[in-house]
């Protein structure tokens, strides 16, 4: 049965979730087709066309010194008293457990206000979400403490700033639900 291009899109929507690294395979994700995936989050909507959002993409070796870094980063900023080897260790596994790592990164010039960079940011990695989804990549956002801190690694200038890494790989992982509070709870219609 063909779906109607509304279904379509209603069911990449509902099928699309925060899959983690432990549950991704080592099937390689062809860098043409990360490259459309990146196409996708670059047709986002922005405000007066500004296209804030830059992807800086780790894989092979380039996962290697992402990892080391995340690990040096939580062990200079985190006091001793939080300090934990085992996340320190977790920091490093999850990136080289996935098949590629996009710094997700927002850049701002007073075009328009910065949360308006940030929604069209944001919106750009929904799209990369949703189509790295419907291909059978899982993927989620992680945003740790550290990013306020990774700017020179990743090259960034004074008007950009790094939001969060989004991890992917192939995945086992059955589908599930989504887990969120009704909609009316959210909602307030005038008619
Ligand atoms: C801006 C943003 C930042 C996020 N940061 C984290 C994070 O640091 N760690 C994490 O486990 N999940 C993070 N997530 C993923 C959410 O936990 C996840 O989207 C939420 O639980 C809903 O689950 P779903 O994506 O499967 O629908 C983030 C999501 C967004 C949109």
């Amino acid at each position: 049965m063909t779906l109607t291009p509304f279904e379509t899109i209603k069911k990449a929507i509902s099928r699309r979730r925060s899959v983690f690294p432990p549950s991704y395979t080592n099937q390689v994700i062809a860098k043409e087709l990360l490259t459309e995936l990146l196409a996708c989050a670059n047709a986002a909507p922005t405000h007066k066309l500004t296209q804030p959002w830059r992807f800086v993409v780790f894989r092979g070796q380039g996962l290697e010194r992402l990892a080391d870094q995340l690990a040096a980063l939580y062990k200079t900023h985190t006091p001793p008293e939080q300090f934990l080897q085992k996340k320190l260790e977790s920091t490093r596994a999850k990136v080289l457990r996935s098949d590629a790592v996009i710094a997700i990164c927002g850049s701002y010039n007073g075009t328009v206000p910065q949360r308006e960079e940030l929604a069209a940011t944001a919106c750009a990695v929904q799209n990369l979400w949703l189509a790295a989804s419907a291909t059978g990549i899982g993927g989620y956002w992680s945003s740790p403490g550290t990013i306020k801190h990774i700017g020179d690694f990743l090259e960034l200038t004074d008007d950009q700033a790094c939001l969060g890494f989004f991890y992917m790989g192939y995945h086992d992982e059955p589908p599930r639900e989504a887990n969120r509070v009704p909609l009316p709870a959210k909602v307030r219609w005038e008619e």
